[in-house]
């Protein structure tokens, strides 16, 4: 299959486009630096840059006649107060985690069309069902990418295209030390901050094992009907199930006795 990965030049995207690679498969690996694998054509693009998606899947489709599998990674986190959080910090992260997502899937629709169907799989993360506090942009534009998946889905199904929503938890990759922190953290914010985000820090730390990812996407690959979500790892899927059956309210005071420090102690 020919196979696309955005953000494949670390954790994650780089172990899908290894594995995958490994397997057989033609993968392309795009992203903002140069990646040199063996089994992975590295291409340099921006995920906020239309232009830049645009010609890179046209090349890929001129020189293979097809594109069989869009994989949209690429992402970055920002841990602080949504208050201290500025403008431009909050933008930037939704250009490249959710508009990415929309302007990666634009660029591969009508290759995927002329290719007779194919399989888009978008990375949410269990953070788009459980709002981490201190990380509400990064809660946000994750859960943008579940709706408008779940949108995308059936206006594309006639086309013979699947959609895959995928909610990986924890997971041990170069995220923790890229994730953005606020510049300023006002005073009545700084300590709950600096707890809450050694906390998600120490979980990313001994988190997943980053195939693991890949491994359920190679699965995914060979069969002919997607999920629409698929929840990475087996406590998380326990998350998201409590998530679901508990009140809101009280679910939500439960993520944030864990994230939030409701008390200063
Ligand atoms: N690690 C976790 O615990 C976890 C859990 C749930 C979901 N996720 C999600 O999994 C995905 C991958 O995360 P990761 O943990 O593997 O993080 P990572 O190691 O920091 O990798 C992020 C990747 O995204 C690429 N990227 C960032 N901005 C880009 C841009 N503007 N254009 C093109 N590529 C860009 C980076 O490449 P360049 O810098 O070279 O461009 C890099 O390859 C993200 O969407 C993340 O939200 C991670």
């Amino acid at each position: 299959m020919v196979i696309i990965v955005t953000g494949a030049s670390s954790g994650i995207g780089l172990s899908i486009a290894q594995y995958l690679g490994q397997k057989g498969h033609k993968v392309y690996g795009i992203s903002r630096s140069k990646v040199h694998e063996k089994n992975v054509k590295s291409i340099q693009a921006d995920v906020t840059r239309f232009d830049e998606l645009k010609e890179a899947y046209q090349e890929i489709f001129d020189i293979e006649g097809r594109i069989d599998v869009l994989i949209n990674n690429a992402g970055m986190g920002i841990s602080g107060s949504a208050e201290d959080t500025t403008p431009d910090d909050a933008n930037y992260l939704m250009d490249v985690n959710f508009m990415g997502v929309f302007l990666s899937t634009k660029a591969v629709l009508p290759h995927m069309r002329a290719s007779g169907g194919g399989k888009i799989f978008n990375m949410s993360s269990v953070a788009s069902k459980l709002a981490i506090p201190f990380q509400s942009f990064y809660s946000s534009s994750k859960a943008a990418i579940n709706i408008f998946s779940e949108a995308l889905a059936n206006e594309i199904s006639p086309f013979n295209i699947k959609v895959c929503i995928l909610m990986p938890g924890d997971i041990r990759t170069g995220f923790t030390k890229n994730r953005k922190k606020n510049e300023v953290d006002s005073e009545c914010y700084k300590n709950r901050v600096d707890r809450s985000v050694s906390v998600m820090e120490e979980d990313e730390r001994n988190g997943m094992d980053p195939e693991l990812p890949a491994k359920i996407i190679s699965k995914l690959l060979n069969k002919k009907r997607l999920p629409l979500y698929k929840t990475i790892g087996f406590k998380y899927k326990i998350f998201v199930l409590l998530h679901k059956l508990l009140p809101a309210k009280f679910a939500n005071f439960v993520v944030g006795a864990i994230y939030g420090f409701k008390k200063e102690k």
